[in-house]
């Protein structure tokens, strides 16, 4: 089956299990369900029953879609997403940002954990991410184009959104929690970087690295869709003294950053 009628068969089997179209989905990263508590919850869909959805493995990714409302706004939520590194291929891994466009979705909001790159970051600071760098060994745009789905080279100049970068920033200063900008580098993992990369990923222009997130948003900008991404710093890649990095210090991390992210989030959705 084609990706179109795929996207066509999923939607449908979604469309009759929901009363309003969402306005604004939202993908949550590892360890940052705190936006499941703040949602008004409709609809709750396990990945498991939605024809053509991948089933998520990673620990910390419970797996499902939310629908619901947070303030006005009728929004869709992914409570755990996809990586190319189970073994997925970049159109499975971005499959449901196509399932949100199909349903409606005009705007789309990403969270991730990420490893620090710039040695002026703490661990914990949330980064708004202004641009990203794309080292993924798979392109989720690869192979014919289905025009119905987007253009056969979209432009890359302003991947997030630059309004929406703002207003996240006013809302942080408003909720005095201070926020970081830069650039996010996705890698495929699934290890973390050896210090020689971390560096190299300092030089090229990168402040964080992470194994999710650039290729969701390289389609959502295909299919039209406004981006706003942010990302907690879990670890500081760089250092004079080798330090080594557990997937479970990754989630406490991002764990402790989560209510500041949920509600810097909350905020930013209720005002779109
Ligand atoms: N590297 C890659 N991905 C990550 C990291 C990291 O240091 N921390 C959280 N996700």
């Amino acid at each position: 089956m084609s990706l179109y009628d795929k996207i066509r068969q999923t939607t449908a089997f979604i469309q009759p299990k929901i009363s309003n179209k969402p306005r604004v989905g939202i993908i949550l990263g590892s360890g940052l369900g705190g936006l499941v508590d703040i949602i008004e919850k409709e609809t709750s869909i396990p990945y498991s029953d939605i024809p053509n959805f991948p089933v998520s493995t990673v620990q910390g990714h419970s797996g499902q879609l939310i629908f619901g409302r947070i303030g006005n706004c009728n929004v869709m939520l992914m409570a755990g997403r996809f990586h190319y590194y189970e073994g997925y291929s970049m159109e499975e891994v971005t499959f449901p940002v196509r399932i949100m466009k199909a349903l409606g979705v005009e705007t789309v909001v990403i969270s991730n954990a990420s490893g620090g790159t710039n040695p002026a970051f703490n661990i914990g600071d949330l980064m708004i991410i202004k641009d990203h760098i794309n080292l993924c060994p798979e392109h989720p745009l690869r192979g014919p184009n289905d025009e119905r789905l987007g253009t056969r080279f979209p432009d890359m100049s302003q991947a997030y959104d630059h309004d929406l970068i703002n207003m996240a920033k006013a809302i942080s200063e408003e909720q005095g929690i201070g926020v970081r900008t830069g650039v996010y580098i996705g890698l495929q993992g699934p290890t973390f970087e050896t210090p020689a990369e971390y560096r190299m990923l300092h030089v090229i222009g990168g402040d964080a690295v992470g194994m999710s997130t650039v290729a969701e948003v390289i389609v959502a900008r295909h299919a039209q869709m406004r981006v706003f991404a942010i990302s907690v710093i879990t670890d500081i890649g760089i250092s004079d003294i080798p330090i080594t990095i557990t997937h479970e210090e990754v989630l406490e991390a991002a764990n402790a950053a989560a209510p500041k992210m949920a509600g810097l989030v909350a905020a930013l959705v209720k005002r779109l």
